[in-house]
């Protein structure tokens, strides 16, 4: 029963292009797995993706380039949900990557970003719809490649990648949302608002799975889980690590008290 490869279906998932496809191909991941298809030898070949599998649209340009859009309007309401639909896709990326890349953890790591992938293709598909009911299509407007940049140039190390993608950028959206909730409330947008908090509280598990992987490969490393973060955010990060924090949810999701009492002084420096 074990004929199927895991780390090659996952590969096949990354890289499709067709949205719809990858969508089934991420529910076939899950259902493979369910069923115990799949055997876990490593691939002969670890390929870098410097460009994961993604429709001829959105176009992608330099974040200063994109246009700054009032949300007053349909047009700039639109284009903030398209936002998080193109988030929301690059992250069914980034879990497929964490599963694919990184091929000898214990199974429980695979069965952790599994699950990540199949809410993260749950979230845009409930996003993609909603922007549907708006008028639009996912590649209507343009968008930029950040969230994929970090993933490809943290392939090398699990540590790294744990640290900076889940533990950084995921974590991000925990701070953004509830401000970003308020906003689409304000305007009457209460589909939109029922979707963020769907997506507020999974991002929560998102950045915890980060987090214990993260903490289970220090200790493998010897490494002082504390000095590591810190100092993978301050070699490798390029955006500004910035407040206001969700201190909460980051807590939440697994933040210690160390990294809570650093972000703060963080945010009070600002
Ligand atoms: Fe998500
Ligand atoms: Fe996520």
């Amino acid at each position: 029963m074990t004929e199927h490869n895991f780390f090659e279906s996952a590969y096949a998932c990354l890289i499709e292009k067709d949205l719809d496809r990858k969508i089934s191909l991420v529910d076939q991941l899950q259902q493979g797995w369910e069923k115990g298809i799949y055997n876990f030898n490593p691939t002969q070949m670890i390929y870098r993706v410097s460009d994961a599998g993604r429709p001829a649209l959105p176009e992608l340009v330099p974040p200063k380039s994109l246009p700054k859009r009032r949300l007053g309007t349909p047009e700039g309401h639109a284009a903030l949900i398209h936002s998080i639909a193109h988030i929301e896709f690059n992250a069914i990326n980034l879990a497929l990557d964490a599963l694919y890349r990184f091929q000898t953890l214990p199974k429980a790591y695979y069965q952790d970003w599994l699950r990540v992938a199949t809410e993260e293709s749950y979230h845009f598909q409930m996003i993609r719809e909603h922007l549907y009911h708006l008028g639009y299509e996912y590649g209507d407007f343009k968008a930029h490649n950040g969230l994929w940049v970090t993933t490809f140039e943290t392939d090398h190390d699990p540590i790294v990648r744990m640290a900076l993608v889940p533990r950084t950028l995921e974590a991000r959206g925990l701070d953004v949302t509830p401000p970003m909730i308020k906003k689409l409330r304000a305007i009457g947008d209460k589909r939109g608002v029922e979707i963020l908090k769907i997506l507020l509280n999974d991002e929560i598990g998102h950045v915890e799975v980060g987090t214990r992987w993260f903490r289970y490969l220090c200790k493998e490393a010897g490494l002082n889980p504390f000095k590591e973060f810190v100092n993978i955010i301050e070699s490798y990060f390029h955006g500004d690590l910035r407040g206001p924090f969700n201190f909460e949810a980051r807590q939440e999701a697994g933040f210690s008290e160390e990294e809570i009492h650093w972000l703060k002084s963080i945010e009070s420096g600002q």
